[in-house]
This record gives structure tokens, C-alpha cells and sequence, in this order.
């Protein structure tokens, strides 16, 4: 897999624009419009948010110095969730349209965008009152996203608004006819995120039909290149909530794509993909299976490695499960490290945007 092509190319993000993103995800989705979308086709981004992923992009394309005209587009309900407000204090109230400020964030880039407000189906866990929160409900009124105007194929799919089993799906089965074997690439920036069990599960069911091309070290970003197109009965038969997928097949769908990346040597990445299995095991109401595996991921996390995740999971754990884990003294110290390293970096970019 590719990890380092986009890691010095020279792109400077708007700073008033909020995002999601790590910096090397941005840097990357730059290179994507740049380097890797050849100008035939379209770029489509399921989940802009304000518009930080959609002005990389579009940039990118920009940069490309190919037709990008009405060619990035992008969808989203863009309903406002109160989660939000942490990384964008606006005067927005839940299930209000954030649309306008998606649209002020673009504004230099208007003319490469067609934004479609519109609505993936999710599945809904009693058992985890953090992720439902986060979701859109069923009663609110915005259309299903159920086509893209005109028949151009895709070139690039960035995924990061499918934020279930049911949505992934759905987005599969409405855009695997327009993705072209040999050449579509789907980016999933959910893939190596421990919330997030789907995305890996999704992907590794379609093994053989896709294969990792690129891995964004610095963030939780893994593209795929189709190799086949994907048939109409492989996505029918793919259950359609998560609760029906199988636990076992589940975990071994998980098990599948972490061994993507340790093979490849992202050691960090395989792991934060093997706590994936913890949320999914919850999400599924099965808390002791949950508990046993994340202590054992625990005590086996990459030696010096980023923390977050696993310290996110145990404080899941905790407030949601009931269940209250010990951190090992090395995961307790770089813990402490990180948060220190954090606390400085902040200081002294204040002191030099001050
Ligand atoms: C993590 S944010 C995306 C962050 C963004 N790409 C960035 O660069 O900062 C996820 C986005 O997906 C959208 N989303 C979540 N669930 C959705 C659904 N069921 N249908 C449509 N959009 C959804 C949210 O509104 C949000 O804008």
C-alpha cells in the first residue's frame, strides 16, 4: 500500500474552515484531486460536514488543471447534531440545516460543487446512546439518497458520512454501477477508527472484488481500488442491519482487515481495527465478549504507540458497560505523554497564530 506519495505536498488549508480531519488526511485528499483523479470521471464525498474534506478535494482538483467544473459532488443531510458544537461552536440548534455555512466554507470552490442534501438510512442501537446521537433519525425530512444526476462514472468515492451498517450498504448498492473496475477508488476514513466496525467489515466482505491501495499512517483513512465490479447479488444478500450479521462472521470479517495492515506494517492500524471488534461485540448486546476481547487487545497494543483510541474504548467501557479496566502502566504513561505533547503544541500554535 502507498503511505507516503501525499506526505509533502505543498497545500495550505484554510484555517477558518472546521474539520474532522487529521493533517495528513487533508494533505491527502489534496494529492487525491491532484495526482490521482485523472479528470474523467467524478468525485463524489458522501459526509462533507462544514466543508473541510470538500475544500481539499476541490483544491486538489483545482490543482490538477483538469475540467473539475460541476465535478466534486457532494452529500450529506446536513442536519446539525449537538456533538458538532465541539469542533464548531455555531449558533445551531439539533436537527437544524448547517447547510449555509457548508456553503459559505466552499464559497472559492463553488463552481467544481454540487452539493445534494440528502440522507443515507442508518441503523439505530438502543444499547449505545453516544452513536445515536450522533445520528440522523428516521423522522426527519430529508430525501433518501437514492441516485447522483447523469450516468458519469466515479473515480473517486470518499466515504465518511455511511456512519452504519445499513448506510454503507445502502451507498454500495446505489453507486457500485457507477464505479469502474480497474479504476474507482473508494476512500474510507472511517476504516480505522474503533467506532466505526462497518466500514472494515464492509470492506472485507468485498475482498476479491477490492483491494488496499493506499493507508493514511497519520490518520484513519484506507482507499481501496476496485478490481471487479461489484455483482448486484453480493450486494442484495448483504444483511440489512447489523444486528443479522453473524457474530462470529463479524469478527472474522474485522480479524480480515486488521491483517490488511499488519501485513503491511501498520502495526497502530491494525490494532486500532481489532478494537473495532469491542464496539461492534457491544453494539450487538454481547458486553462480556466485549469486555474479554478489549482486555486482551489492551495488553497486547503496540508498544509507544498512539493511545487515543484504546483510551476512548476503555472509557467507553466504563460509562456504557459498567465495566471498569485497568490501563497498563504503559498505556497510563503514554497516555500522560501524549496529553502533554498535545497541551504544548497547542500553546506554541496560539503563541505563532496569536
Ligand atoms: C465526521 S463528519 C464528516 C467530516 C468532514 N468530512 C470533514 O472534513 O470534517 C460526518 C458527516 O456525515 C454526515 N452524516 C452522518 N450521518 C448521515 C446520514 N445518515 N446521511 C447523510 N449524512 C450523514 C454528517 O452530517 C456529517 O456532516
Amino acid at each position: 500500500m502507498e503511505t507516503r506519495a501525499w506526505k509533502n505536498v505543498p497545500f495550505d488549508y484554510p484555517r477558518a474552515v472546521p474539520t474532522m480531519l487529521a493533517e495528513e488526511e487533508k494533505r491527502y485528499l489534496f494529492w487525491l484531486g491532484r495526482d490521482a483523479w485523472d479528470g474523467n470521471g467524478l468525485v463524489v464525498e458522501i459526509g462533507p460536514w462544514l466543508g473541510g474534506s470538500t475544500v481539499c478535494l476541490a483544491a486538489g482538483m483545482i490543482a490538477s488543471r483538469k475540467h473539475a467544473h460541476g465535478r466534486l459532488h457532494t452529500v450529506d443531510n446536513f442536519l446539525w447534531r449537538d456533538f458538532m458544537a465541539a469542533r464548531a461552536p455555531l449558533p445551531l440548534q439539533n436537527g437544524e440545516s448547517f447547510l449555509p455555512y457548508f456553503q459559505e466554507n466552499v464559497e472559492p470552490y463553488h463552481d467544481l460543487i454540487v452539493a445534494h442534501t440528502r440522507a443515507l438510512p442508518d441503523d439505530s442501537f438502543v444499547r449505545d446512546a453516544e452513536r445515536d446521537a450522533k445520528r440522523f433519525t428516521e423522522d426527519e425530512s430529508v430525501p433518501l439518497f437514492d441516485d447522483l444526476p447523469g450516468s458519469e462514472p466515479i473515480s473517486i468515492l470518499f466515504i465518511d458520512g455511511a456512519k452504519s451498517w445499513r448506510g454503507m450498504r445502502h451507498l454500495l448498492r446505489v453507486l457500485a454501477p457507477r464505479l469502474q473496475p480497474g479504476k474507482s477508488l473508494l476512500v474510507c476514513q472511517d476504516f480505522k477508527h474503533w467506532t466505526t466496525y462497518w466500514v472494515p467489515m464492509m470492506m472485507a466482505r468485498l475482498e476479491g472484488l477490492v483491494e488496499p491501495v493506499h493507508d493514511v499512517r497519520g490518520g484513519t483513512t484506507v482507499a481501496f481500488r476496485l478490481l471487479h465490479p461489484i455483482p448486484t447479488t453480493t450486494l442484495d444478500t448483504l444483511e440489512d442491519s447489523i444486528v443479522h450479521v453473524p457474530v462470529l462472521d463479524g469478527l472474522g470479517l474485522i480479524d480480515r482487515a486488521a491483517g490488511w495492515l499488519s501485513k503491511d506494517g501498520d502495526t497502530l492500524g491494525a490494532a486500532n481495527v481489532s478494537l473495532a471488534k469491542v464496539r461492534f461485540l457491544s453494539n450487538v448486546g454481547k458486553n462480556v465478549e466485549a469486555a474479554r476481547v478489549f482486555e486482551e487487545i489492551q495488553s497486547t497494543w503496540p508498544s509507544r504507540r498512539d493511545v487515543t483510541q484504546v483510551v476512548m474504548a476503555s472509557a467507553f467501557m466504563r460509562s456504557q458497560i459498567g465495566h471498569d479496566i485497568r490501563r497498563p502502566l504503559a498505556i497510563r504513561l503514554t497516555w500522560q505523554w501524549q496529553k502533554l505533547v498535545g497541551a504544548w503544541r497547542k500553546h506554541v500554535s496560539r503563541r505563532v497564530y496569536a
